[in-house]
């Protein structure tokens, strides 16, 4: 079950007003989020002082709501939106679209303007987790770039190619059927009908996807691809240089750091859970080995872009850095 948030604004306060508003705000819930009369296990709904002629939970028994409704009124807070209607509805489904119609749309203008969102840093600086969560959070995308290249290096590893043979690498990255699709909220990776998640996960796929994405030819595929996707939907996406390169435009972009210590750490903790046996002296030295590469590479290296909001998260819970990163957004909406 999900609690799905919708809000509408009257023109009047009329009966028939409120009627057309309410009826547009359920059933434009309904839409977007595909659901039934049925599916719905209540709603709530709350209206400012100024609405009297109709409450607007008879509205929508009127408007054929068979659940149970519920009606309040809201305090009278000083500057907020006039002749408002908020609905909470609570529903059998595993999507939850937020609905803002009417003038209400100011008040969640996250969800009207296409938001993307740009997480750059280097490995293991939580960047991943707190890209995801934030996609989760925002109902939006989550593309997490660094898999595209992981897949790329994979399909040199399969096919015998040494990523250090460039013209080898842009030949066979030329003929590669590399794509992202999304199932269940997260994104599997895909090299021609082949799930390779997984497989990209290993500690030697981070090594050699570090190297594989220094080759220009191997950058531009993946840059395009990525560009494509930001710029039909809302998307969080995390790299190395996506503010200061794929997006440089994005309205909201953080760097994402830690010490290296606590990036090792955390990469240590992430490959024993995955049954890897690694030492911590060596994911430290493969760290910084990787930041090294990362961000002396010639072409888009791991930099800092000059409008991003750093974010240091060695001391912060991956709670706290979603809430940070959402508090920053929502300053700026
Ligand atoms: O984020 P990750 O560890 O999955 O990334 C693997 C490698 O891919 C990383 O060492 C550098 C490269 N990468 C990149 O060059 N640009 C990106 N936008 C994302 C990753």
């Amino acid at each position: 079950m999900k609690a799905i948030r919708g809000a509408v604004t009257v023109a009047a306060d009329t009966p028939e007003e409120i009627r057309g508003a309410v009826d547009s705000l359920l059933s434009e819930i309904r839409k977007r989020n595909k659901i039934n009369v049925e599916d719905i296990v209540c709603i709530m709904l709350s209206s400012t002082g100024d609405i009297t002629s109709l409450y607007p939970a008879k509205a929508a028994r009127e408007c054929g709501f068979v659940c149970p409704l519920f009606s309040s009124l809201e305090p009278p807070i000083k500057g907020s939106l006039p002749l408002c209607i908020r609905a909470m509805v609570l529903a059998e489904t595993d999507i939850a679209v937020p609905v803002y119609l009417r003038g209400a749309a100011i008040l969640r203008r996250d969800l009207t303007e296409r938001l993307v969102i740009a997480l750059d840093g280097p490995a293991g600086s939580g960047k991943s987790t707190a890209a995801r969560n934030l996609a989760r959070e925002l109902d939006i995308l989550y593309l997490d770039t660094g898999a595209m290249y992981r897949a790329c290096a994979l399909a040199c590893r399969e096919a015998g190619v040494a990523v250090s043979d460039g013209d080898a690498v842009c030949a066979l990255i030329g003929k590669t059927d590399l794509s992202v699709e999304y199932s269940g909220g997260r994104q599997v990776t895909m090299l021609g009908d082949r799930d390779v998640s997984e497989e990209i996960r290993s500690p030697g796929m981070s090594q050699l996807a570090s190297e594989v994405s220094a080759l220009a030819c191997v950058r531009s595929a993946m840059v395009a691809m990525q560009r494509r996707i930001a710029s039909e939907m809302s998307c969080v996406l995390d790299g190395r240089d996506i503010g200061t390169n794929v997006l440089p435009d994005a309205r909201y972009k953080f760097f994402v750091t830690a010490s290296d210590e606590v990036r090792a750490r955390r990469r240590l903790e992430e490959d024993r859970a995955k049954g890897y046996d690694v030492r911590y002296e060596d994911v430290l030295r493969d760290i910084r080995e990787r930041d090294r590469r990362d961000s002396e590479r010639a072409i888009a290296p791991l930099k800092c872009a000059e409008d991003a909001v750093v974010v240091d998260t060695s001391d912060m819970s991956p709670e706290e850095v979603v809430q940070f990163i959402r508090n920053k957004i929502q300053e700026k909406i």
